[in-house]
């Protein structure tokens, strides 16, 4: 229950909407009830008293009552589907906003594919339970009460024979409920796996095609689909028995109504009117009966869905600004590590007791073997995370102490995988910033190197990237990502990686051009090429999360330590770093 009342902030804005369509689905219902018991007196009026003058008004009646019926049964209709669709809007506004506000941390645990199905299926079930479901019951509800009034009034007794019958009905209900909603349950899981499955495939189809591995994936495409197949089924089955057992049970209750009545009409104590009604009565309680059981299994289907969107919603971001927070004044670039140590998993430590500055205005390089925590540093730099102990202070000012937006305008990060949005160049060059002219970007794009590329392409900067940039080369996309970032204009600049997808040539004149643009400013490149590091400021090489060298790149030669040894297996012509790399004692 406190799962459903949770969706209530989002349906209260159009509480009165609703309120309405709640009405219009009664009046519906009443008057469904309203021309049953007109045909039972049309019937007397025939076969009985046969008075034509009456049978003929009873039937105009009997029309102006359907048509007043169509009408708000249109109006209900329609103004039902809007409401289930603003409300689902806003819904899913809502959680894509939160989504958005979470750490890197909760995305590098999960599976795209997974939060897809959330927003999308789980949504989608939601969606009907927030307007269908209530809005059913309400109509069932009328029936029940009114049905049940109208049988009291006109035969007590037979009635309360109804009335026994009915908490069979409820407890076959219940019987089958439970085991439909564990089942729901499966199924949903199963639909959330097979969507993980497809995005995927779809965006690693490079290396299914490559690897000649689409045989395996749709070999488990398939065991998907078949588990998803086995729910569906097993569902089914239960359903196919429980839909005809309360039917059955409820026609068995229409015999004995039959039988008890037919002999009151026999016996003279009721019209054949009166029993006509009464039996489509008792034949129209059969509705409001099967729709509980629809309505209970929405209900069971919807919680699992609510609980599985609440999960997302009640997870709180990890980075966020503390409620002290001060804005982050334009800064310098001043940068201390100071004792940082930090793990993504708290049993696999990364960078342990780490510390040392940065100066404003400092080009420095990190160096170290593949998984010796460079990319890490970057996102601790970046407040991606926050350090499980020490601190990194910009300006002196602890990062967590700051708020995250003022801190995010400062910095920009080229990381080690391009993102490009499906969008044209000039669209993806300026998402570094927003109010940028086109002659910025054009400027950006010639600092980067990227100019003379984007301009040889027959649309130019209107060039459309498909969604990961793939009619694009790696140092074009590369190229794109770096003028995004020089357009921002930051005072701090971290590239990771951001130039190993280029030639010698045009690295070199894209690290001439950020030497130029970043005079003055911070800089962090973070670089396995060492030929591109040799003019920092200085050089931290890094092992094991752990600085176990720093200096400049003649320094550092003339020591026979990690980055000598690096240095010399590159000058060897050895292209990719050592595995296990030699570490010096
Ligand atoms: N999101 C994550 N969750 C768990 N562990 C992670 C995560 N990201 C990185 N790691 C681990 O942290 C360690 C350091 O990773 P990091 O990406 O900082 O290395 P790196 O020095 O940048 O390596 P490379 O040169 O290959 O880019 C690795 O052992 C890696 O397995
Ligand atoms: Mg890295």
């Amino acid at each position: 229950m406190s799962q459903f009342s949770r969706l209530f902030p989002f349906v209260r804005p159009y509480l009165s909407q609703m309120a309405l369509a709640g009405v219009l689905i009664m009046g519906v219902a009443a008057l469904n009830l309203t021309l049953l018991k007109l045909g039972g007196t049309l019937w007397d009026l025939i076969t009985v008293q046969r008075n034509v003058e009456r049978m003929t008004q009873t039937i105009l009646l009997f029309l102006v009552i359907a048509i007043i019926q169509s009408v708000l049964s249109m109006g209900q209709s329609y103004l039902t589907t809007r409401l289930s669709q603003l409300i689902i809007a806003d819904f899913r506004t809502h959680l894509f906003r939160h989504l958005q506000t979470l750490s890197l941390s909760f995305f590098a645990k999960r599976r795209t594919g997974e939060i897809l199905s959330r927003l999308m299926n789980d949504v989608g079930v939601i969606q009907n339970l927030v307007t269908e479901t209530p809005i059913d019951s309400a109509k069932q509800l009328v029936t029940v009460v009114g049905g049940l009034a109208f049988l009291l009034y006109m035969n007590w007794k037979l009635c309360l024979l109804i009335v026994l019958l009915l908490p069979l009905l409820v407890l076959v209900a219940r019987l089958f409920g439970k085991r439909l909603k564990s089942l729901s349950t499966q199924i949903q899981d199963h639909t959330a796996a097979l969507s993980t499955l497809i995005e995927e495939v779809i965006s690693g189809i490079r290396v299914v095609k490559s690897f000649v591995r689409t045989d395996r994936e749709e070999g488990r495409f398939g065991a998907a689909v078949d588990s998803l197949v086995a729910g569906t089924l097993r569902r089914a089955k239960i359903l196919s028995v429980f839909i005809p057992v309360i039917t059955l049970l409820t026609l068995m209750m229409a015999g004995v109504v039959l039988w008890y009545g037919g002999k009151q009409v026999i016996d003279g104590a009721m019209t054949p009117g009166d029993l006509l009604a009464f039996v489509l009565f008792a034949g129209i309680l059969i509705g409001p009966f099967g729709a509980a059981a629809r309505i209970f299994s929405q209900m069971k289907e919807g919680q699992g869905a609510l609980e599985r969107v609440f999960e997302l919603l009640d997870t709180a971001p990890e980075v966020t600004d503390a409620p002290q927070a001060h804005a982050l004044p334009d800064v310098q670039g001043h940068i201390t590590f100071s004792h940082v140590s930090f793990a993504y998993d708290p049993r696999h430590p990364v960078l342990t007791d780490l510390s040392f500055e940065v100066r404003p205005g400092e080009l420095v390089a990190l160096v170290g073997p593949t998984g010796s925590g460079k990319s890490t540093i970057a996102n601790l730099l970046h407040r991606f995370y926050d350090p499980t102990e020490g601190s990194v202070t910009i300006d002196h000012q602890d990062l967590r102490d700051v708020q995250l937006a003022g801190l995010y305008q400062q910095l920009a990060i080229v990381p080690q995988e391009t993102v490009l949005f499906g969008d044209t160049i000039l669209e993806n060059i300026r998402y570094g910033r927003e109010d940028a002219s086109e002659q910025d970007i054009v400027a950006a794009s010639r600092a980067a190197h990227a100019h003379d590329f984007i301009a040889s392409l027959p649309d130019g900067y209107a060039t459309l990237v498909g969604e990961k940039g793939v009619n694009l080369s790696g140092g074009q996309r590369q190229r794109i990502a770096i003028a995004r970032a020089i357009l921002k204009n930051p005072r701090l600049l971290i590239l990771d990686e951001a130039t190993s997808a280029l030639d010698s040539e045009s690295e070199m004149l894209v690290q001439r051009a950020l030497q130029r643009l970043m005079a003055g400013r911070t800089t962090v490149v973070i670089a396995h090429r060492l030929t591109t590091i040799q003019e920092a400021d200085r050089i931290f090489v890094l092992n094991k999360g752990r600085i176990i060298e720093e200096g400049t790149h003649t320094a550092l030669m003339q020591r026979d330590g990690l980055y000598r040894h690096l240095y010399t297996l590159r000058m060897v012509g050895w292209e990719t770093d050592p595995l296990t790399p030699h570490v010096p004692q």
